[in-house]
């Protein structure tokens, strides 16, 4: 609980810097063509054991990109330490001539169950990080229902996250997370507690989502098939020290549906993937 409210405030935090950043004309127009993302000799150890070692990758901007690798090969590390969330030992994580602290970011728990604040009705939960900006009650209160509509959100949102269910509570904080209309979303595995029914929606809605405001997503998933069938590009990681096992594009068209999972290009990639991983693993 407490991670994840100190995470959101630091979010929230960053976003209400980037108001003030781009009043003063601190835009970065320019850099449009450039990743969003530029990481270099990025070098991360916990104790002696080292995760990431001179570490290089650049991410799109306006791609989703997907990261899928074994168990503790440092894909959450990956992630925190591009959201400010994890610090580390050495090398640069660049945002196309930005600083981090004027990007606007959105970042999903994994764990839905200790992201939201249990005392908080659904509707302010999803206005929390508008307060922190210090943003007028009555704008937050548009802002919000604003998202709501635009989502076709059915849930009752003066229930508090106990009263709702598990896919209900992970839509919550999906919707707490773009409330800042963020520049990159960020999401940890966010569909991984959920069955498979309410997997399919939110795949659905985290698509539609991405289709209309072409933000740059990056999604850490263990589920080989959806980490394709949503991504732009899939970001194959080896053990730790992780390196890139390879950066695959799959360029299928938008949206995708039940269709693309049988087409010829979608099996070919997600078999690819799956070769890679089996490499990996084993090696
Ligand atoms: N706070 C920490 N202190 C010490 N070691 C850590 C810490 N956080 C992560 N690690 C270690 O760093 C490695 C990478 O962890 P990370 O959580 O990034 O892996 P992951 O790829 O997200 O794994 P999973 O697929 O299980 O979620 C693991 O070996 C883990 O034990
Ligand atoms: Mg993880």
């Amino acid at each position: 609980m407490f991670a994840g409210r100190i995470a959101m405030e630091r979010l929230a935090t960053g976003s209400a810097r980037l108001a003030s950043a781009n009043a003063a004309g601190g835009t970065a127009g320019s850099a449009a063509a450039l990743p969003h993302v530029t990481i270099r000799g990025l070098t991360k150890r916990f104790d002696r054991v080292s995760i990431y070692e001179n570490f290089d990758l650049d991410l799109p901007r306006g791609k989703l990109i997907s990261v899928f690798g074994p168990n503790g090969c440092g894909k959450s590390t990956l992630i925190n330490m591009i959201a400010g969330l994890v610090t580390y030992d050495a090398g640069e994580i660049l945002f196309a001539g930005k600083r981090r602290e004027q990007v606007k970011l959105g970042y999903v728990f994994q764990n839905y169950r200790e992201a939201l604040f249990p005392w908080m009705r659904a509707f302010d939960n999803i206005g929390y990080p508008l307060k922190l900006m210090k943003v007028p009650k009555p704008e937050r209160r548009a802002r919000t229902e604003r998202l709501v509509a635009h989502l076709d959100v059915k849930i009752d949102l003066n229930r508090y996250p106990y009263e709702l269910s598990g896919g209900q509570q992970q839509l919550v904080s999906i919707m707490r997370a773009l409330i800042v209309e963020p520049e990159i979303l960020f999401l940890d595995e966010p569909f991984s507690a959920l069955d498979y029914e309410m997997t399919l929606f939110m795949r659905e809605q985290l698509q539609r989502i991405f289709i209309e405001t072409g933000m740059t997503i990056v999604l850490v998933s263990h589920d080989l098939e959806e980490a394709v069938y949503l991504a732009d590009r899939i970001l194959l990681l080896s053990r730790h020290p992780a390196r890139i096992a390879d950066f695959v594009v799959f360029d299928s068209a938008r949206p995708r549906s039940a269709a693309t999972l049988s087409s010829r290009e979608f099996v070919q990639t997600k078999a690819h993937c799956l070769d890679v991983f089996q490499r990996e693993v084993r090696g």
